[in-house]
């Protein structure tokens, strides 16, 4: 039965405390965010071993901020005493909000949200970090169609300044400015983007890397040339294909068939080079090689 919520913008969902459910780069990312701005944190994985890299990794980073200035030794001592991971989904029971982000799978993620749908208590949001996947969709495995949305952080989520908000067929006006709120308050520009395929960044940026990877399969320009003329030639921090690197091939090529589907065309067709380097398990920097070798 569909859980009605009474609500408005002056009635918004105070959030105090976050679940965030997959603890990769993203995950992590996030969790190290919603900790240092003073959020009780849950870090949810079902893999042990990564939340142990994650923790790490948040430590790390935590201390890194403290030795450059950006946060105080307190703050950051709170940060961490804030922060908890846990490898049950039980524990998100009192999480005002929580933020999947898991595997780029759509049915993973709509297993997810069922579960959570189960356990959150019936104010929490549930927002998904998906970088393609459709929101109404995802909403519509859940009670609380009204209360899911995505949050799309981009990578590394404590560095990059924008948070992409998608509202499904029915997130409510009150699930959009909690959400909106939460991005604001992690210092993060927001944009706002319909719920189509890609949304906006990867609807304009994968199309990009997957001609970058064209130019390279059809022997245009060598992989050097092609990141060399991109990053200086156009002000990007990175060439397309250390980004995709960066990113993942096999997050690029799944959001590229994400594309593909939904916007039924040719011109969203994935290069065969990259689904071949996603074949050969050659998925960037992840897995010591992609594009690049890094090993
Ligand atoms: N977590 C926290 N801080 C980090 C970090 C991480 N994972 N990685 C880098 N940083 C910080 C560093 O501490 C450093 O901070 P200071 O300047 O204050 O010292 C700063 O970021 C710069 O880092 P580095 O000096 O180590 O390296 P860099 O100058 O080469 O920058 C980079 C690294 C920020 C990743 C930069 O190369 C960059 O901006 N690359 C492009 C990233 C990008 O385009 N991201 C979006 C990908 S698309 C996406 O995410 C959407 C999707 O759905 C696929």
């Amino acid at each position: 039965k569909p859980l009605i919520i009474e609500e408005s913008e002056t009635n918004m969902t105070e959030i105090k405390a976050v679940g965030v459910v997959g603890s990769g780069q993203m995950g992590s990312g996030i969790a190290q965010l919603a900790a240092v701005h003073g959020l009780d944190v849950w870090l949810l994985d079902t893999d042990p071993a990564a939340l142990s890299r994650a923790t790490k990794s948040i430590t790390s980073n935590i201390h890194r901020l403290i030795s450059k200035g950006q946060l105080s030794q307190a703050a950051g001592n709170d940060a961490l005493c804030h922060l908890r991971c846990s490898s049950n989904l039980e524990e998100l029971r009192m999480a005002d909000i929580v933020i999947e982000a898991i595997v780029e799978s759509e049915d993973a993620k709509k297993t997810l949200f069922l579960e959570l749908d189960m356990i959150a208590k019936d104010s929490a949001i549930l927002a998904s970090n998906t970088s393609s996947i459709s929101i109404t969709r995802l909403a519509s495995a859940t009670r609380r169609p009204r209360q899911v949305i995505g949050m799309h952080f981009m990578n590394p989520p404590p560095v990059m300044k924008v948070v992409e908000i998608i509202r499904g067929a029915d997130t409510s006006d009150n699930t959009f400015y909690a959400t909106k709120a939460l991005a604001e308050r992690f210092g993060k520009t927001v944009i706002c983007s319909q719920d189509f395929p890609g949304f906006v960044v990867n609807r304009i940026l994968m199309p990009m890397i997957n001609e970058a990877f064209y130019a390279l399969y059809t022997g245009v320009a060598t992989r050097e040339d092609i990141d060399t003329g991109m990053k200086l030639g156009m002000n990007h921090p990175m060439g397309p294909l250390q980004l995709a690197d960066f990113i993942g091939l096999d997050v690029c090529l799944s959001i590229m068939k994400v594309l593909q589907t939904g916007l039924g065309d040719n011109k969203h067709a994935p290069c065969p080079l990259l689904v071949q380097y996603v074949d050969a398990g050659r998925l960037g920097r992840k897995r010591g090689i992609g594009v690049y070798d890094y090993r």
